[in-house]
């Protein structure tokens, strides 16, 4: 409970019986107004404890919204006038003086759940009322208890709080920037930070050995549910760590953010490789809340006859007690799925009595290929099995995304499922010239045991990198970093960046480390995801207090707005007419 001080002595939501007879002063908006009988009226006081019930003057003149300060006596409902669902149910404030402090317009939209079916573009617009409301009033105070445990947690384990510019330099990689116009350097620009990735690790060469920050990054990208413009991370980078350490000391911050949050302490994260990930979940977000894991049928399929098994990785899922419930349509949406996904095609079987199959092709399946595929899934008569063939990033992925799309709970509905993917690969893919791209960025240090075959087998070098994974959803993201100029070089001549080139596009951050950098590494994850997921939340706008809609265009504000000529002069700007943007 919290002390109320000012115009009031007590909450609203926080009056029990154990009140009765006391003398209070209560604030905060009506809810609700009542007529009973022909004097009185019921009013019923909201602040952000919650509800209660005020008896006053049917000639009192309040409506929804009106800003008030109620005097009254605590009084015992009663008998059958109780109402168990609310807190302050057995109560109600008599005896009332009405202070109206504020007046107000009827609001566009009811302030209560009735909201959750409103048009969110107007709960944006109007999103002061929308706060109003108790979902979010729960939200946000979920927020800060994640913030303040995140924070404590992070200085129990010695690591200081820095501030990172807002204002830097244009960098190459990662997502896109926003670019803010020099007035002093006319046709200059700043960028504004993705991450302050580049100024933690100057602050490790700087001797700060445990940094972090509750940062607000920037990037322009697409708007979905767990993405923003601007967003926070925790940001955190050690010297002189090792992955255990890193991963040790996040944990410790997001367990605690969860058990403040919902009470309970999770059990200490489970770690799994990125490799046993896509090979079992087809992801490097595995959902371990459900079943379903993609089962390796390739060395059944070793010498097979059936032409679209010819390839070189085979796997299913099994969908238990599915064969029912898919029908020819449904199996064709999925097959169209799984094309669409960029398989071939997908190979549908209902398992039925002893062992046999329905399907077309298992007319092309010789026995002992049907038997072993039954014994591999552990098959049941009744179970549906969905089979792809391909080369294995596709074979995995494809049935990864089916996966999800078939068994995936709400990312909220418990249980809350931790677990860090390590053992990422340095890099994934090449480009068009054939040139391996970073996994995460060029930083991360490749994995001690794998550094001796950086230039001979680069693909199948893994990185010191890492993810947090909540429920499916990427948490964050983290690596030791390369610490040494030599390894640097060799990482990036691997990525077709000479020194000239190094130097020009990342100069201002490779010179410091020529000055004695310590070995470090890090961490970043999101709080807006973090928080959604730990207040029930399917949407990160949820739990922020004025977010974006997915159009980017903020409809209480009306930004982004177009700006006066002069300002644009002032700035050496001048704006292409719509058309010529590319
Ligand atoms: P990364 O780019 O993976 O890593 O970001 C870390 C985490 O930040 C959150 N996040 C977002 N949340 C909301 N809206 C967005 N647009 C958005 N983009 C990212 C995610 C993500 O997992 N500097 C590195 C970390 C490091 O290596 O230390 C980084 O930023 O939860
Ligand atoms: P086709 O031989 O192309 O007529 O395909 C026969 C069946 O196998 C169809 O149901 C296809 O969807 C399926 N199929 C074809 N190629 C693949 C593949 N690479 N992986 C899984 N199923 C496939």
């Amino acid at each position: 409970m919290t002390e109320a001080v000012g115009l009031r002595t007590d909450y609203c939501g926080e009056l029990v019986a154990a009140d009765a007879d006391r003398r209070v002063s209560v604030c905060g908006w009506v809810a609700r107004r009542r007529e009973h009988g022909e004097h009185l009226a019921f009013v019923d006081l909201r602040d952000h404890t919650g509800i209660v019930q005020c008896v006053v003057d049917g000639s009192v003149d309040v409506r929804s919204e009106h800003v008030l300060r109620i005097t009254g006596t605590v009084r015992l409902r009663p008998e059958g006038t109780i109402n168990p669902n609310l807190p302050t149910g057995e109560v109600e404030v008599g005896d009332c003086t009405v202070e109206v402090l504020s007046a107000a317009e009827p609001p566009p939209f009811p302030l209560d759940q009735r909201a959750d079916d409103v048009d969110e573009m107007v709960r944006l617009r109007y999103r002061y009322l929308d706060l109003r409301r108790d979902r979010m009033q729960r939200n946000l105070r979920i927020r800060s208890r994640v913030n303040s445990a995140i924070r404590a947690a992070m200085e129990r384990q010695g690591f200081i709080e820095v501030e990172t510019p807002m204002l830097m330099p244009s960098t190459p990689e990662g997502a896109r920037e926003f670019l803010v116009p020099s007035r002093q350097s006319p046709g200059e620009f700043y960028a504004l930070p993705q991450s302050p990735q580049l100024y933690k690790q100057l602050l490790m060469v700087g001797g700060v050995d445990r940094y972090f920050q509750i940062a607000r990054c920037l990037r322009d990208e697409d708007l979905r549910a767990d993405r923003q413009y601007e967003f926070m991370q925790l940001d955190a980078e050690a010297s002189f760590v090792t992955q255990d350490d890193v991963l040790a000391f996040i944990s410790e911050a997001v367990l605690d953010a969860a058990e403040a949050v919902t009470g309970d302490r999770p059990a200490a994260i489970e770690r799994m490789t990125w490799q046993h990930a896509m090979d079992t979940y087809g992801t490097d977000k595995p959902d371990l809340r459900f079943g379903m894991e993609l089962v390796e049928l390739t060395p059944i399929f070793a010498a097979t006859e059936f032409n679209a098994f010819k390839a070189s990785s085979i796997k299913g899922i099994k969908v238990p007690g599915g064969a029912a419930d898919y029908g020819r349509n449904k199996l064709d949406a999925l097959t169209d799925r799984a094309k669409s996904l960029g398989a071939k095609g997908l190979v549908w079987l209902k398992v039925e009595e002893a062992g046999a199959l329905a399907s077309p092709v298992a007319k092309f399946l010789s026995e002992d290929e049907q038997g072993a595929l039954v014994a591999a899934f552990g098959a049941e008569p009744g179970d549906l099995l969905l089979l792809v063939a391909d080369e294995w990033t596709r074979t995995v992925e494809v049935l990864g995304t089916l996966r999800n799309d078939l068994g995936r709970p709400p990312v909220h509905d418990g249980p809350y499922r931790y677990v860090w993917v390590i053992d990422f690969p340095l890099f994934v893919g090449v480009d068009d010239q054939g040139t391996p791209k970073p996994g995460h960025h060029p930083f991360c240090h490749p994995h001690p045991e794998d550094v001796a075959k950086l230039e001979t087998d680069p693909m199948g070098v893994r990185a010191l990198a890492y993810d947090l994974v909540l429920n499916g959803w990427e948490l964050g993201s983290g690596s030791i970093r390369i610490h040494e100029p030599a390894l640097q070089q060799r990482v990036f001549d691997l990525l077709g960046i000479d020194e000239a080139e190094a130097n020009k596009r990342f100069g201002f951050f490779l010179t410091p480390f020529r000055y004695g950098a310590p070995p470090h590494g890090g961490f970043a994850f999101g709080i807006d995801r973090l928080t959604a997921i730990l207040a029930g939340e399917e949407n990160i706008r949820e739990v922020i207090a004025f977010p974006k809609p997915q159009s980017g265009t903020d409809p209480m504000t009306g930004a982004p707005t177009a700006v006066d000529a002069a300002q644009l002069t002032e700035l050496g700007l001048r704006v292409l007419p719509p058309g010529n943007v590319e």
